[in-house]
């Protein structure tokens, strides 16, 4: 099962939902891979080590195995390449390569799919790209992270709106919510904010019984159901 995860705005958490849920879930049994496709601005090489980026895999340079990071038991994650030459590929990525670019993806699913992964998590770059609607058009589910705030909330609605023709189970994750907000739209978690998030990839291994962590176990049980 495909997950992605999505924001019309930055820094609402994805990566943050990205690493927690997919800790979370590969402590349920399930075994899960995080795909970090926010090739414009990556974040998890500051965590984990790699030689070989996703960005060598979708130009097809390298293999899923080579790519992939055992984080833990049942988790593996495959980073973006932190290099500027990347980055600046990414920003000049025209119409025709981008399209190359969802069959490859679509590939490296079904190859991951065969190698046993349940649970594919994609952490999307913000707003609208190539990429991310690409991403959409790959996942069973969508999950749109936002923050509670005015500003975030109508981000959120213009994803919904962009992607309407998307037909697939879409749900919001609300994240670093401090009060109640009423939105029109299903949510699916509702996660605290912390004022200490630490200096480490997965904060629900190290803050078992923060409430964010109960926040997590309570989406896992959901997206379990979903299956
Ligand atoms: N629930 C939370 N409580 C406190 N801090 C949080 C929470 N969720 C995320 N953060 C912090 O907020 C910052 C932004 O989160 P994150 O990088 O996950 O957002 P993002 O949506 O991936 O951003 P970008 O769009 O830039 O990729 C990070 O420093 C993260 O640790
Ligand atoms: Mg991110």
């Amino acid at each position: 099962m495909i997950l992605g995860l999505h924001s019309f705005k930055g820094g609402s958490g994805k990566t943050f939902v990205a690493t927690n849920l997919g800790y979370k879930l590969s402590e349920s049994g399930k075994k899960v891979c995080i795909i970090e496709l926010d090739l414009k601005a990556p974040s998890l090489h500051s965590y984990f080590e790699s030689s070989n980026f996703v960005n060598d895999l979708l130009s097809k340079k390298v293999s899923v195995e080579e790519c992939l990071i055992k984080a833990r038991k049942n988790l593996s994650i495959i980073i973006a390449s932190p290099s500027i030459q990347e980055i600046r590929k990414e920003l000049v990525r025209s119409d025709v390569e981008s399209l190359k670019i969802l069959e490859r993806l679509q590939k490296v699913l079904t190859e991951l799919k065969l190698m046993g992964f349940d649970y594919i998590i994609l952490d999307n770059s913000p707003g609208l790209s190539y990429m991310s609607v690409n991403s959409m058009l790959v996942s069973d589910i969508i999950f749109f992270v936002s923050r509670a705030e005015k500003d975030d909330l109508a981000g959120l609605r213009i994803l919904y709106e962009v992607s309407k023709n998307v037909e697939k189970p879409k749900y919001v994750i609300l994240n670093r919510v401090t009060k109640e907000a009423e939105i029109e739209f299903p949510v699916v978690a509702k996660i605290p904010c912390s004022c200490e998030v630490p200096d480490h990839p997965f904060f629900v291994e190290i803050n078992r019984e923060h409430e964010i962590s109960k926040a997590f176990d309570t989406l896992v049980e959901k997206i379990l159901k979903i299956v």
